[in-house]
């Protein structure tokens, strides 16, 4: 091969082999914020968490957020499920997220769930969400699953 070619031909492969495998990695990794995938792919496995010491109660400040008592069940259930965080693990549509899984909507399982926090999930106590903010939760769950 005559040298002259060289250095053009590693330029060739920088500029487009690089490219390829940025484009390859936000088209393939579901974990990286250039993610294009809008759904898991099935061959990855979810986010591991790792547990240190026995579960907490999680009190955040947003816990005294105001809700609009007087508006609708599902409205109430949605702003309610995005202040106390179950959106950012369990995806803002109930569709389920990195972290978290879809979350069944039905009263009892959520009920079950918040209250003992299983592989990661933070405990809620009744003070923080009540049951009756739970149902709310569900009927926004259930309107998303339509
Ligand atoms: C820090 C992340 C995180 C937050 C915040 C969180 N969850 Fe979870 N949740 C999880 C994980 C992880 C699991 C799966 C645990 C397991 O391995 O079984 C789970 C499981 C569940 C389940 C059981 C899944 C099923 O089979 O239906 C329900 C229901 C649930 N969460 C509801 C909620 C609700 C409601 C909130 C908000 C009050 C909430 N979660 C907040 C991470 C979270």
């Amino acid at each position: 091969m005559n040298h002259r070619f060289a250095v053009p031909i590693i330029a060739t492969i920088v500029v487009v082999v690089l490219p390829a495998t940025l484009i390859g990695v936000a088209l393939r990794s579901p974990y990286t914020h250039a993610n294009l995938v809008s759904r898991f792919d099935s061959g990855y496995t979810r986010t591991e968490q790792a547990e240190v010491g026995p579960p907490r109660l999680y009190r955040p400040a947003s816990l005294s957020i105001q809700v609009d008592a007087t508006a609708p069940m599902e409205e109430r259930g949605k702003a309610l499920y995005v202040a106390y965080g179950c959106a950012g693990c369990h995806g803002v549509n109930g569709e389920g997220g990195a972290v978290g899984p879809r979350p069944i909507p039905d009263l009892e399982v959520l009920r079950e769930n918040v209250r003992r926090g299983p592989g990661g999930m933070p405990v809620f106590a009744e003070r923080d969400v009540s049951d009756y903010d739970l149902t709310a939760i569900t009927a926004y769950l259930k309107s998303m699953n339509k």
